[in-house]
């Protein structure tokens, strides 16, 4: 008869050799001794009870040293600046080629690229914001319809995926605050994801991106803000375009305006194929002074607009919902 010494003995050295040490504890070896616990005159039972428990203890400790000595040297050999597969146990089920960076990520750095140079600061918008934010800082009333323009999501706790990036201009003008009062300019760009409540389609897409500008100063004109704009659309699709505006309603500039960009013959438009790229205008008075800053001394200008919408028109692309979708046929044109 196998008795806890003799079974100690061979399930330590088991579990010494094993990588799966934890698997011990089911040996029949253990269940054999409990059984036999069971055919023992009753005032034997009560030791060999208390032996098995005892041995099994013993086991438990032994398992725990050796899983730490398994996970210590799984860790060990890992070389961090080797091929993604080197350090693979099952090459089998890698990726076989490479990823490549999103077209909005490599074109959202071209946009940045070209507003900084111009002077602009630029950060990325929040995923996540309140009404104050959304609405009340912008110049919309409680109970607007204008509010019901922007197809907004709302969490349960009533905060907001943000509609637009102009959640921002409180931030960005309330941040900007002391550089303008030293003689300084607010100049800023914020970039990122929005979310609307829309239908999807080939134009419309329930998560897309915007980037958006402000800029004040003691004299910004509505001048400057078209002549930073056709500058910037310049330098993005390499040529010069034509432009034009025609008047928009945003509660948050004043005047407000359209932006459009006449299509270039070099992609397939054809004289008079305009295209609105984004909304713009000066900023109100009541949206400065939210943030602080007195708006009899100081004037400025912000625009907004699809990132998609952009990218589109550069690359001829139709679809709006390629670029949400994690399709390869899609992200591979742009590797
Ligand atoms: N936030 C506006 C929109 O998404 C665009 C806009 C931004 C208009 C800044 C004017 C000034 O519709």
């Amino acid at each position: 008869m196998s008795t806890p010494d003799t079974v100690r003995a061979e399930l330590l050295a088991r579990i010494q050799s094993s990588d799966q040490p934890h698997e011990v504890l089911r040996a029949p070896e253990l269940r054999a001794l409990a059984d036999e616990i069971k055919t023992l005159p009753p005032e034997q039972r009560a030791n060999a009870g208390r032996a098995l428990n005892e041995l099994k203890q013993a086991l438990a400790v032994a398992i725990d040293e050796r899983q730490a000595v398994l996970d210590d040297a799984a860790l060990a050999p890992i070389d961090v600046t080797a091929p993604w597969d080197a350090n693979s146990k099952r090459p089998d089920l890698l990726p076989t080629e490479y990823g490549s960076r999103h077209p909005i990520s490599v074109e959202l750095e071209h946009i940045i690229d070209i507003f900084t140079r111009m002077g602009f600061d630029a950060h990325e918008s929040r995923q996540l914001d309140d009404d104050w934010n959304m609405f009340g800082a912008l110049n919309f009333p409680e109970g607007h319809p204008a509010r019901d323009g922007y197809d907004t999501f709302r969490t349960e706790e009533g905060f907001i995926p943000p509609a637009h990036t102009s959640t921002m201009q409180n931030r960005v003008l309330k941040d900007g605050k002391a550089k303008l009062e030293a003689g300084g300019q607010i100049a800023s760009i914020s970039y990122g994801r929005v979310f609307r409540n829309e239908d999807v389609d080939a134009t419309h897409e329930h998560t897309f991106y915007q980037q958006e500008g402000v800029f004040v100063s003691k004299d910004a004109t509505l001048g400057q803000m078209l002549g930073t704009l056709r500058a910037f659309f310049e330098e993005y699709y390499g040529q010069k375009l034509a432009i034009k505006t025609q008047p928009g309603y945003f509660p948050f500039v004043e005047p407000g305006l359209e932006f459009l960009i006449e299509k270039p013959a070099s992609i397939g438009g054809k004289p008079g194929d305009w295209l609105e790229m984004l909304g713009c205008g000066m900023i109100h008075p009541n949206v400065l002074s939210a943030a602080g800053i007195d708006p009899t001394k100081y004037r400025g200008f912000a625009w907004g607009g699809g990132v998609e919408r952009m990218i589109m028109l550069k690359y001829g692309i139709e679809d709006l919902r390629h670029f949400e979708s994690g399709k390869l046929a899609f992200l591979r044109k742009f590797a």
